[in-house]
């Protein structure tokens, strides 16, 4: 599929984002890291999860806070693939490494994968599909999201977010089964379907492998 006109170049907003001394945003920053790290590191608790990959590690703040046995982070900007090898050089559980959507990945098997704030962004139709795949795709069992489960801020020209009815997509495939959503604690369930963006705009969903 070709980018529409109107579609934002997102590689290229994050890429000049952080090369200017931005960070991830507020969303991988105190209390929303704290929340979003605390409901994760229970999932790989409660699931003797030992290995990670995560789409769009960022600026590796957020990183700072989960308890991962094993950790492989991904990013489509080398920046953010870079801040975090500065970040963690002397921690040999995490590896990073430059992501394109489409690329067949092979970097062994992980029991989760996950996507924290980050389908969100992916402003292009095909890249969002693509790495909603390549997460089903290369997990063992789990997949971790963190994302509006539905559209809570019409897509304007030029956004760097572009919402979709991730949830939808996700009701009938063939191989995972929606275990679990937990919506934001300031947001309500109606007021979700009905747009509220609440304090943060995301819900977590785990989806489990059928059979695994
Ligand atoms: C809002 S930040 C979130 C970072 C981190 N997940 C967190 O929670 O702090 C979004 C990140 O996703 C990255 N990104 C966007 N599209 C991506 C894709 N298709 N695959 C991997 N990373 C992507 C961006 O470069 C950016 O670093």
């Amino acid at each position: 599929m070709k980018a529409r006109e109107e579609d934002l170049d997102y590689i290229n907003y994050w890429q000049k984002r952080y090369a200017s001394g931005r960070t991830s945003g507020v969303g991988s920053y105190g209390a929303n890291a704290e929340y979003k790290s605390s409901i994760i590191n229970e999932i790989v608790e409660r699931e003797g999860v030992q290995s990670v990959l995560e789409f769009g590690c960022g600026d590796g703040n957020q990183l700072t806070y989960y308890r991962f046995p094993r950790y492989v982070g991904l990013d489509v900007t080398q920046e953010a693939v870079d801040m975090c090898l500065a970040k963690f050089a002397d921690d040999p559980t995490k590896s990073f490494r430059c992501y394109t959507p489409g690329e067949h990945l092979t970097l062994g098997s992980f029991d989760m994968t996950m996507a924290v704030e980050v389908l969100m962004h992916i402003t292009r139709d095909d890249d969002y599909f693509l790495t909603l795949q390549a997460l089903l795709d290369n997990s063992l069992r789990w997949v971790v999201l963190i994302d509006p489960l539905w559209p809570v801020r019409k897509y304007e020209k030029g956004s760097h977010e572009k919402h979709r009815e991730l949830l939808k997509f996700l009701e009938d495939l063939d191989d995972f089964e929606i275990v679990e959503t937990r919506i934001h604690p300031s947001a309500t369930l109606e007021g979700r379907k009905n747009g509220e963006i609440g304090e943060m705009a995301s819900d977590f969903l785990l989806l489990r492998r059928l059979g695994a």
